[in-house]
């Protein structure tokens, strides 16, 4: 039987479609729908361009929606204004690849942190400041450099700097766009615990963005692979190497994976370019670099469907 999960954002039918100077629309995002579950990672992977961030950013309303819902707990909050959009933000916090560019450098680092808490309100000055504290301590910032300067700080130090503002307001749900993508491969690892640990110990729900399927496939529960503005899979993590399916997820795994993947030879590495968001033609958005086109895959598009418990994909090769 299948496990029940509640539900802590749905996105329905998400499309987001950008007029570009030409005077052509250039579709970032297509029809997507997709599920939050309360206290999980869901990782959405895919190549530069495919409208990642475009997600992102629709979700924590720095870009609004051409057509669908986001709807939060049993609240619509796709079209939220003033106030109401203020303190949903609360909920949903975003951590950038670059967050510390929307540092203000002339302020201090434990002011960054408390910050937040007194815009919303939360607490009182003397209170912000030893939470903002207790925060930075919390992510691995030391005392000597809780009263620098973001610019005196390593890209490291200052993306855990950018978790602790994000946390300070205890949101329910964090959006991190490719948060941990600039750093070392060290570093990296190091802030995914952080994050890991931080889900666990305060039952938050992620997603996590990324286009490395391997640092994605590490911190998620389950992933979407997205191509062209469209989702292609969604699978339960641990079962990505064995049972992905979509001609395209093999390929991205081909290039991550390929020493430790079982059946190697099935896969096709991936080659060229997608085709291009302002000009998107019928049929499956894949067919251009899929070895496995046929006829029917130039005329209709593919629609994601059920084709084992938890695993959605789409393409023609798949029956539900
Ligand atoms: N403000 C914008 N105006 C026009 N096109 C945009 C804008 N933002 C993003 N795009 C386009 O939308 C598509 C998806 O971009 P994005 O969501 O940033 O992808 P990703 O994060 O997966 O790299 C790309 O083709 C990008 O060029
Ligand atoms: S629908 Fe056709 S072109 Fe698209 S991924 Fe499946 S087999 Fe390839
Ligand atoms: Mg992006």
């Amino acid at each position: 039987m299948r496990e029940e999960k509640a539900t802590i954002l749905k996105i329905e039918n998400l499309t987001k479609k950008f007029n570009l100077q030409s005077g052509k629309k250039l579709t970032a995002v297509d029809n997507v729908s997709f599920e939050l579950y309360l206290g999980e990672c869901l990782g959405i992977v895919g190549e530069s361009g495919c409208g990642k961030s475009t997600i992102a950013k629709i979700l924590t309303q720095l870009e609004s929606v051409t057509a669908g819902n986001i709807i939060y707990k049993t609240k619509d909050i796709t079209n939220l204004k003033g106030e109401e959009l203020r303190q949903n933000r609360r909920n949903l916090q975003m951590i950038f690849q670059d967050a510390a560019e929307s540092f203000n450098p002339r302020m201090k680092i434990d002011d960054i942190v408390s910050e937040p808490l007194l815009n919303f309100k939360l607490m009182k000055k003397r209170e912000a400041e030893t939470e903002g504290k207790k925060l930075l301590t919390m992510v691995g910032i030391s005392e000597e450099f809780m009263k620098r300067y973001p610019h005196q700080l390593s890209g490291g130090q200052k993306q855990r700097v950018a978790i602790a503002r994000a946390l300070s307001v205890q949101p329910e749900i964090i959006v991190c766009d490719e948060a941990t993508s600039a750093l070392d491969v060290s570093i990296q690892d190091q802030v995914i615990k952080l994050l890991m640990n931080l889900q666990k110990e305060k039952g938050m729900s992620y997603i996590f963005i990324g286009h490395d399927l391997a640092v994605v496939r590490n911190i998620s529960h389950r992933i979407i692979v997205m191509y062209l503005g469209r989702i292609v899979e969604v699978i339960d993590s641990d079962k990505l190497v064995t049972d992905a399916a979509h001609p395209y997820t093999k390929a991205l795994l081909n290039s991550v994976f390929s020493v430790k993947m079982k059946n190697k030879t099935e896969i096709e590495s991936i080659s060229g370019e997608p085709p291009s968001p302002s000009d998107i033609q019928p049929g499956c958005a894949f067919s251009s670099r899929c070895t496995k086109c046929t006829d029917k895959c130039l005329k209709e598009k593919p629609e994601l469907k059920e084709i084992e418990a938890n695993h959605f994909i789409a393409c023609h090769l798949f029956k539900e």
